[in-house]
This record gives structure tokens, sequence and C-alpha cells, in this order.
């Protein structure tokens, strides 16, 4: 696991000792954002997890833990959005059919609103973090990489929407967990979209 990776979680754990609050620190390139406010025999439950995202800035992602897994919800670009379908061809499931994502987010974008990808952040190989990396021609992953995420445990390879590239060990995308929106600025995990409406 890299140094980088165990920072994450510190911070999370350091947010998850507050009621409300929001902790600012590097991820990759975008800032990072972490505020929610589940009590904490809410939390001892797994009980949904109601995240402000108001703050979240565009092309940032934050990281809250629902049933003690990451969740990361990505505010994407429109740049990122429309850039989905053009590698379709390099996905192993670029339809998400063998998937594991709520029918509401078993579109292309995997997600209820295009613009916020809500996902498990637990490689689907063998449940490492990948980490992100969404400037296209990433250093370490090609010119031709167009954004994404990279498990560095055995190198496996996600997009944007969090589907898994053809030739790589994970053998599905991502997951994405049940959640709906409350309103434009809130996102509760943990609680389908058609219970919330
Ligand atoms: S755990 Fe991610 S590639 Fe193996």
């Amino acid at each position: 696991m890299s140094e980088h990776v165990d920072k994450g979680r510190r911070q999370l754990l350091t947010a998850a000792t507050v009621v409300t609050g929001a902790v600012g620190a590097a991820f990759a390139a975008a800032p990072f954002l972490a505020s929610w406010k589940p009590s904490a025999r809410a939390k001892a439950l797994g009980a949904p997890v109601e995240i402000d995202i108001s703050k979240l800035e565009v092309g940032a992602m934050l990281k809250v833990e629902w049933r003690g897994k990451p969740v990361w919800v990505l505010r994407r670009t429109p740049e990122m959005v429309a850039g989905l379908s053009a590698i379709d061809g390099l996905l192993a499931d670029p339809a998400s059919e063998a998937s594991d994502q709520p029918d509401y987010a078993t579109n292309e974008a995997r997600a209820i609103r295009p613009e916020f990808l809500v996902v498990l952040g637990v490689c689907t190989h063998l449940g490492c973090a990948p980490l992100s990396r969404f400037t296209p021609g990433d250093a370490e992953l090609g010119a031709d990489w167009p954004g994404g995420f990279y498990c560095p445990c055995h190198g496996s390879k996600f997009d944007l929407a969090g589907r898994v590239y053809k030739g790589v060990p994970a053998p599905t995308n991502l997951a994405i967990p049940p959640y709906a929106f409350v309103d434009d600025n809130h996102i509760l995990v943990g609680q389908d979209q058609s219970r919330a409406a």
C-alpha cells in the first residue's frame, strides 16, 4: 500500500471523529474534501451516511466511509463525462452488465446524475484501494491514458466511471453503492434513490 493511500486513510479516520467537518488535503491533483454527519451509533449500525457536496469542486473527489468501506464521490467535469464513450472498446464490461451497481446506475456514467460518480474505492481484484489518476496522459500510465483510477497492487485500471479495462486482473467494474440525492447539495449513501425520492 502506498504512503499516499495511508495518508488518505489517516485523514478519513480523523474526519470520522467530528459530527460535521471538512478535511482539505492533497488528493492527486484535486482537492480532497470530506463532510458527513452520521452519529456514532448510526455508523455502527451501517446506517446511510449523508454527504455534503456543496463545496466539492468540479474535478475534485471526496472520500467518506460507509459500512467500513471507502466511498468516493467524484464531481466530473463535462469533459470527463463526454470522454466516457470514447473508450468503450478498451473496457471489459462497458455496459456494466456483469458488474455491481443499482439499476439507476446501470448506464454509461454509472450514476444518477452524470456529473457525480459515487463509487466504492475497493479494487474488485483483491480489495486494494485504487489511486486517482485523473490527468490525461499521466506519466505513469502513458500518453493515451484518458484519466481514471489505477490500482497499484497488480495493475488494474478503471475509467472515470469505475469501469475496468480489458486485460487486467480485476474482473469487474468498481461497485456502486446504493445512494440517493436528498437535494442538490446532499447525497445519502446507503439508501436507494427511489426510497428517498
Ligand atoms: S487488488 Fe487491485 S489489481 Fe489486485
